[in-house]
């Protein structure tokens, strides 16, 4: 994971891969917890990607996560409807102020995990460029609207 971790932190995700069980939030309820369990799915499947790059083994599954995490992020604006800010929930209020930008950055995501999912696995390099792609995609939403909580959270 020594590459990819970086790419994983600036996601925003920890970078060990062990803490992403801690992250379950048994105590969300509703539309907040379906948001967190969507992108834990998405985390654990960034993270097997990672390694999958890292270690240059299986690349041709990694089409399979990335057509998932695709698949994913056209439902994913849906899941932030105005005035679902109940605890314990880290979105910031300013993703209501500036809802066609956060539409945005989740259509960003959709792109470039269906540019990764398109990837030719018998070019590594490709695919770990597009992977830190996705990797931005993911970060530069966190960035401007999740609240920065964790140790090793960006
Ligand atoms: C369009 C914005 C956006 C994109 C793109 C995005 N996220 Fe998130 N993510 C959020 C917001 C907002 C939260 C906080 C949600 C909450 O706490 O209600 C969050 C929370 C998370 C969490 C913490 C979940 C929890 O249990 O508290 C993880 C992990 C995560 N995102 C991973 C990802 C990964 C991996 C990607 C890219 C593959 C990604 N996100 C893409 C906005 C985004």
């Amino acid at each position: 994971m020594r590459n990819v971790g970086r790419w994983l932190i600036a996601a925003g995700l920890a970078v060990c891969a062990v803490s992403i069980p801690a992250m379950s939030h048994d105590h969300a309820r509703g539309v907040v917890k379906e948001r967190m369990d969507m992108m834990e799915a998405m985390a654990k499947r960034m993270i097997a990607i990672g390694k999958r790059i890292d270690e240059k083994r299986d690349l041709a599954s990694i089409k399979g996560e990335a057509e998932a995490i695709a698949l994913q992020a056209p439902h994913l604006a849906h899941l932030f409807p105005p005035g679902s800010t109940q605890k314990p929930t880290d979105a910031k209020n300013t993703i209501w102020k500036n809802w066609s930008d956060f539409e945005r950055k989740a259509a960003a995501l959709e792109a470039e995990s269906k540019k990764l999912m398109n990837a030719s696995p018998d070019e590594p390099a490709v695919l770990g460029a597009q992977f830190r792609a996705v990797s931005e995609t993911c970060g530069g939403c966190h960035e401007k609207y999740r609240v920065r909580r964790r140790k090793g959270d960006l």
